[in-house]
């Protein structure tokens, strides 16, 4: 990524500490609509609304910090995502992304498929009504209790992830009396993330079977053998912020590769191949994300490509999108607590989360944007990392911006698409009580994930 070091104003040295910096917007009180939920603008008084409801009343009813979901958002992206592919194929969100009760409603309501990949990731799914046979169950190391309530309760289909896992399930769906639908999760060589892919070696890893050394044509013909199984495809998942289409297609090639193999082994053609998710969002406006039309066109052409040089049947195409359908429709809004300029290198903000809200931070070095939010300033821009409370110098939630240099306690400010593993992967680290989930739609908002609070820890605590 291309980004210029740029001199933030007389409060910080001329040369700027090592680091990437966008050079700072020509005007702080402006909102990429590329990184900001669909609703969201700044109104009239300068204060940003989402839904039409201003963040500053939302900070009032509910506090902070806390994540805001934009619901008309997220309900235009599903259906994008389910339009673009159309009757052919079938869209799987992934509910590790972010899985709330309201949120597979919604994904029923707007004709989508859930992936869960824990027990209670399905209890989630099944407790809001979605229906078994649109869930897809996932997992590197599913217990017996987990399979035996995903068969039972008639899930579409179990993606198989290991020999063991092969044996397991058709043992379990055998002694219930079912046959249960699957797909094996494949490694095909290729890890890709954001504009790179690499094709060697990535077999190296705890998910799926190998393609290579013929480890998945033997997977694929245990499974064939055993009664309590119906073998319906292949799944390949090969990384995530993916905005490069070319690791899919050596993914598509290997994995059309094997189903070849697999009609002149055994005389059968799988009807399903699975891709997976890892489409990419924007979290900067440096990131140029592709919209769901465009990844559909370019995924069923490829398929269809190697299927026709193979000369097999097309299979019925599904992706597993979860960052690209919630990333972008929720920010997390926090209060600004201490502002400590650091002489010749930055500013640092304090805000009243941190690491315990976010981690992809730390976890990844994820990059994101962050924005005043509760009024505009005509101050100069200054350099800023943007941190939070805890108890450890790796607490970073932005690590390079700009906002303005009169910022100041108790100012509101935003770190937009933190829509897709932030809730999910929040901890309780010092005893943080984990924000809630406000959904935004039609005027008002209201709590889908409430605030955890003293009593909830204290709860757990039994000793
Ligand atoms: C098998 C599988 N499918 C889908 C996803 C969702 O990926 P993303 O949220 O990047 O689209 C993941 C993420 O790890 C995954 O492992």
């Amino acid at each position: 990524m291309s980004r210029s070091a740029h001199p933030a104003g007389p409060r910080h040295a001329d040369v700027l500490p090592e680091g990437h910096y966008a050079a700072p917007p020509a005007d702080l009180n402006t909102l990429d609509p590329k990184v900001w939920a669909q609703t969201v603008e700044r109104g009239a008084d300068g204060v940003v609304t989402v839904g039409g409801i201003p963040v500053t009343r939302i900070a009032e009813e509910f506090g902070t910090p806390a994540y805001v979901l934009d619901e008309a958002d997220f309900r235009a992206r599903a259906r994008a995502w389910r339009d673009a592919f159309g009757q052919d194929a079938d869209v799987f969100y992934a509910g590790k992304a972010f899985l709330s009760r309201a949120v597979v409603r919604w994904l029923d309501e707007e004709g989508l498929n859930l992936d869960v990949c824990s027990g209670t990731e399905l209890a989630t799914a099944l407790s809001a009504g979605m229906p078994a046979d649109r869930i897809a169950f996932h997992g590197n190391n599913k217990s017996a209790a987990e399979i035996e309530r995903a068969v039972h309760a008639g899930v579409g289909r179990i993606v198989l992830d290991s020999f063991q896992e092969i044996v397991r399930v058709a043992h379990i769906a055998q002694s219930l009396g079912r046959r249960q639908r699957v797909q094996i999760r494949i490694t095909v060589g290729v890890e890709a993330h954001t504009h790179e892919f690499i094709a060697t070696a990535h077999e190296d890893q705890k998910f799926g079977i190998p393609l290579a050394g013929g480890q998945a044509a033997e997977a694929v013909r245990r499974a064939l053998r055993l009664d309590g199984l119906e073998l319906i495809g292949i799944h390949s998942h090969i990384g995530s912020q993916i905005f490069d289409m070319s690791g899919f297609e050596v993914a598509a090639h290997r994995v059309v590769g094997l189903l070849k193999d697999i009609r002149d082994e055994h005389g059968v053609e799988l009807p399903e191949i699975d891709l997976g998710g890892g489409l990419g969002i924007a979290y900067t406006s440096d990131d140029d994300p592709r919209e769901p039309h465009e990844i559909a066109k370019a995924l069923t052409e490829i398929v269809s490509r190697e299927c026709e040089a193979a000369k097999l049947r097309t299979p019925r195409i599904s992706v597993e999108p979860g960052r690209a359908v919630v990333g972008p429709t929720a920010f997390t809004l926090y209060e600004v607590g201490t502002v400590k300029p650091l002489d010749g290198l930055r500013t640092y903000v304090s805000v009243d989360g941190g690491m315990s809200d976010n981690i992809r931070t730390a976890l990844y070095d994820a990059e994101y944007s962050v924005a005043l939010v509760s009024r505009t300033s005509d101050a100069e821009p200054m350099l800023v990392r943007v941190v939070g409370k805890h108890c450890e110098s790796g607490d970073i939630v932005v690590k390079d911006a700009f906002l303005p240099a009169d910022l100041a306690p108790g100012d509101l400010i935003a770190v937009p698409a933190t829509g897709a593993y932030c809730r999910s992967m929040a901890s309780n680290y010092n005893h943080a009580l984990r924000p809630p989930v406000l959904a935004v739609a039609d005027g008002e908002a209201r709590v889908i994930v409430r605030r955890e609070t003293e009593d909830d820890l204290l709860r757990l605590d039994v000793g």
